[in-house]
């Protein structure tokens, strides 16, 4: 639809988890008009579920090169070197600023900040806040710092404001570069309905894509839209077919669909065990980490495990911890199952394996620039090449912090130079046609049974052609077009990234991290390479 209203900015952050808030906050004294637009609520995103933690080398025993090994191990040989070195060195300091920021770790009894291990972990590197509640906690100080500072002329927040596409123009060296952005504004008054923002710079900082799947830990804001609308822009994306399937999400039964409670790793980092629905432990045996290894490496032994005993589930056995300590170190959890009638402290509980983050996204440098001028992607929705083929547990906030503050410092940078002109926006048509918002959970069957955790060629083949007809029946089905919704842009951008992950996965014909097929099921040293993705002049992929 055309913009029925138009504004500028300097920069535009969409997106207020970790990355678009911390982002915010750094440009906001930087740059003359910072505009931070989010769908939802400010506090809207993964980031305020977030259980375990986040990893920095806080200890003294330990050391950013001991964080960087085990991430590259759990990366599973495609990490980026040069990305992982720049998280696990420039991490602790974030971690610091971010206390400094308001943010409540739990406590050690010598005051120093408590530290816990996870998967893939070699230390206790983990800080956590509320026991399991540190993304609400991250959340809660960030949302606090950006409230104090909203009537400051310098920034301005709009929620309720979905972001459609990103606007492209010219730049004066001939190079095609983001101008700004259209979106849908569910509110009041004169920034109601469609409307564009016109930027010198545009931060996506959309989190993630669980909502493409059938069962995930993500809210139902995770549609990929920041993926949808950056390929559409003409941005290269990478590393889409390394999708983490997180261990240990509670089973609620085959119905159960849509956003599922975690049981973080943190768990097992105290020693919870699983256990097949026979009572045996299984992971001793696949791993000298057990339950503790790397997250992909449990998630793929779950499955062979329940495909062993029948069974749709394992179980996780966490009595042996004691009653008073589940209940104080993990009271979000506790009170989660109890909801569900679940009682931890007397009786193992089912889990089974969902979908939880996504390693790739939006290719990106060290300093957050995506491969189009002007557009930048941090955290979940970016791929900086920080996590490989698997992320390690509770590198994710992390990642967010970190490439926050880089790309913040690399665009006060550039409009301090000059070099960050705005440019005037051409025409755009957007998606060819947008997908009706009925066709979502056919989508999430599609590509759980396709690209989910166990793939193979035959399978993806399958997914591509269903999803194709997805497009062709939805369109035929319905007046989105006429009458584009809010949801039908979210399943546009469902549709589109289950599209391009589905491609990316057929692609690599190998077992890697979170990428694991039938037909190949090796790791293959030749394809210690990224897949790339991006659209033709004729909108191919
Ligand atoms: P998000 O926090 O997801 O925020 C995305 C923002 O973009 C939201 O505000 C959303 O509303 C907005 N948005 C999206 N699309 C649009 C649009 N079109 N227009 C406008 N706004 C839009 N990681 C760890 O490191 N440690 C943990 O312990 C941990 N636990 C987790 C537990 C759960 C249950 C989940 C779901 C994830 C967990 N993760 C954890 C992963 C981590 O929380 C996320 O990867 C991280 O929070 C992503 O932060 P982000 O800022 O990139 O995106
Ligand atoms: C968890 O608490 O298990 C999630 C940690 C993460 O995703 O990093």
């Amino acid at each position: 639809p055309a913009p029925g209203w138009t504004t500028t900015a300097d920069v535009v952050v969409v997106g207020s988890g970790i990355a678009g808030l911390t982002a915010a906050l750094e440009l906001r004294t930087r740059v003359p008009r910072v505009l931070l637009v989010t769908k939802g609520e400010l506090s809207s995103g993964s980031t305020v579920w977030a259980q375990g933690g986040i990893a920095a080398a806080l200890d003294p025993e330990d050391s950013p090169e001991a964080h960087l090994a085990d991430t590259l191990v759990a990366g599973g040989g495609v990490c980026d070197p040069a990305a992982v070195e720049v998280l696990v060195t420039e991490g602790p300091a974030r971690v610091r600023e971010l206390v400094a920021r308001g943010a409540n770790f739990d406590r050690a009894e010598n005051g120093d900040i408590a530290l816990t291990r996870e998967g893939g972990h070699h230390a206790d590197r983990i800080a956590h806040a509320g026991g399991d509640a540190t993304g609400a906690e991250i959340s809660r100080a960030l949302v606090a710092q950006l409230d104090a500072v909203r009537s400051d002329p310098g920034i301005e927040v709009i929620e309720n404001a979905l972001v459609l596409d990103v606007l492209t123009g010219t730049g004066p060296d001939g190079v095609p570069r983001a101008s700004g952005v259209t979106l849908h504004v569910r509110g009041e008054g004169t920034r109601d309905g469609v409307g564009a923002v016109l930027a010198r710079a545009v931060v996506l900082a959309t989190g993630g894509v669980g909502q493409v799947f059938r069962s995930s830990t993500n809210p139902p804001q995770a549609t990929g839209d920041g993926i949808a609308a950056a390929l559409r822009a003409g941005a290269t994306l990478g590393d889409l077919e390394f999708v983490q399937f997180h261990p240990t999400v509670l089973w609620l039964g085959l119905g159960a669909k849509g956003q599922l409670p975690l049981i973080s790793e943190a768990v097992r980092g105290e020693g919870a065990i699983l256990l097949d629905t026979d009572g045996h432990r299984f992971m001793p045996a696949q791993h000298p980490m057990a339950e503790l290894a790397p997250r992909d490496v449990v998630a793929h032994a779950i499955v062979r495990q329940m495909a062993a005993t029948g069974s749709d589930h394992v179980l996780l056995d966490a009595r042996h911890l004691g009653a008073d300590f589940l209940r104080s170190r993990f009271p979000t959890i506790t009170e989660r199952l109890a909801e569900n009638g679940l009682d931890w402290t007397e009786e193992p509980v089912p889990v089974a394996p969902a979908q939880h983050y996504h390693s790739g996204g939006v290719v990106t440098d060290l300093h957050g620039r995506s491969t189009l001028d002007g557009l930048y992607a941090i955290g979940e929705v970016a791929c900086t090449g920080v996590h490989g083929a698997n992320r390690l547990a509770s590198n994710s906030l992390l990642e967010g912090l970190v490439f926050a503050h880089r790309a913040a410092r690399q665009i006060t940078e550039s409009v301090a130079a000059g070099s960050l002109e705005r440019v005037d926006p051409v025409d755009r048509l957007g998606p060819s046609a947008l997908v009706a918002a009925a066709a979502r959970s056919r989508i999430q069957s599609i590509a759980s049974s396709g690209p989910g955790v166990i793939r193979s060629g035959e399978g993806l083949a399958t997914a591509a052609a269903r999803l194709a007809a997805v497009r062709t029946d939805a369109h035929e089905a319905s007046d989105v077009v006429a009458q584009p919704q809010a949801a039908e842009w979210e399943t546009t951008n469902v549709h589109q990234v289950a599209t391009a992950l589905t491609a990316a996965a057929t692609l690599r014909t190998e077992s890697r991290g979170g990428h694991f097929r039938t037909d190949f099921p090796e790791t293959d040293p030749a394809w210690e390479r990224r897949v790339l993705v991006s659209l033709d002049a004729d909108g191919t992929l």
